[in-house]
């Protein structure tokens, strides 16, 4: 039997660059090897938000992205978290076994605390039992994540060895599986690319928009003459070559130290390597868009199949915990 792969990101909206090289097409690499579910997580997207506006078209349009990326609805169970409302119960069930002092120690609820002091709901001390219960209602035992939720995954390693100690093996406990990807940088070369900064590249524009975009970026500061030589290490635009030029990105480099080519031919470089790159998922993503009612179709679908498994579970775990 194949092994089960889970992951689930926040309704953003329209996915950037980041998004694609860091955790896309991991997604649709692991499908080869596993049994995966992909769930989009407007649960945990209203513990930042305030009000509702915008949801639906976010789960929408990152919902194209992924699809048109290929993420393949036949082979993976593509879901919305709340159309299986199972998992709520298991977050409920698993917060009598997560005491009190580990999620207020979780980094990025401090950080939310420090971000949104007007705003420190209840739902934010939960995030991660939440997750935990995402996680181990489908009993996965890998979870592709980037570094930054590293920290989560430790968490629900334990609350899933505290349930199991208590109630008995229950749970796998789940392994965090770090996308292959570095880090990709925004347009402004120094913070992670985000839409909320307002530094990202989104994959779904005209090649047109993408060269507009790609001509704002950060560029190598100790170059203010066209003639001056140009240090590429390290830099954003470099490295996006490395992946959208590979063949071509050592000769850029040495043009670039040598002041044969300007950071604007660098970056007019980088946007036609980038629009050939995404040609073919742009036309995808075009024609999935025109057929009336396909996302809604893929996400009942994808819903009906997770809530499957998830009722399982939860008989389970009722039954374990004497509630049954
Ligand atoms: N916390 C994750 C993020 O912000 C999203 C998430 C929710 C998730 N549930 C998950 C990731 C389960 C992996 C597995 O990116």
């Amino acid at each position: 039997m194949k092994g089960r792969v889970f992951s689930g990101a926040r309704p953003t909206g329209r996915q950037h660059l980041g998004n694609y090289l860091g955790a896309i097409q991991n997604y649709v690499a692991l499908q080869k090897d596993y049994d995966c579910i992909y769930c989009i997580v407007d649960i945990h997207a209203l513990t930042t938000m305030e009000g509702s506006e915008g949801l639906q078209d976010n789960i929408r349009e990152m919902m194209l992205d992924w699809l048109a990326a290929g993420l393949d609805p036949q082979r993976s169970i593509l879901f919305v978290q709340s159309h299986v409302p199972q998992v709520m119960e298991l977050h409920t069930l698993l917060s009598m076994v997560t005491p009190l002092g580990w999620l207020l120690r979780v980094p990025t609820f401090k950080e939310k605390v420090r971000m949104q002091p007007h705003n420190v709901n209840y739902g934010l001390v939960g995030y991660p039992v939440l997750m935990t219960a995402d996680i181990v209602l489908y009993k996965a035992g890998l979870v592709p994540v980037g570094e930054d939720q590293l920290p989560h995954l430790e968490l629900a390693r334990e609350i899933t060895r505290r349930f199991n100690s208590i109630y008995g093996p229950t749970f796998p406990e789940p392994q965090a599986k770090l996308t292959p990807f570095p880090l990709v940088l925004g347009l402004d070369g120094v913070e992670k690319m985000s839409k909320s900064l307002n530094n990202d590249i989104e994959i779904a524009i005209s090649p047109e928009e993408t060269l507009d975009r790609v001509m704002t970026a950060f560029t190598d500061p100790t170059r203010r003459f066209r003639s001056d030589p140009g240090h590429p290490e390290g830099r954003n635009i470099y490295r996006l070559h490395r992946f959208f030029a590979p063949d071509r990105v050592e000769e850029i480099a040495t043009e670039c130290r040598s002041a044969t080519i300007g950071c604007v031919d660098c970056k007019k470089l980088l946007a036609q390597g980038i629009n050939s790159d995404l040609g073919p998922f742009r036309e995808r993503r075009a024609a999935l868009a025109a057929k009336p009612g396909y996302v809604a179709e893929v996400l009942s679908d994808g819903a009906h199949r997770a809530h499957a498994i998830a009722e399982e579970t939860i008989r389970e775990v009722k039954g374990r915990m004497g509630l049954l």
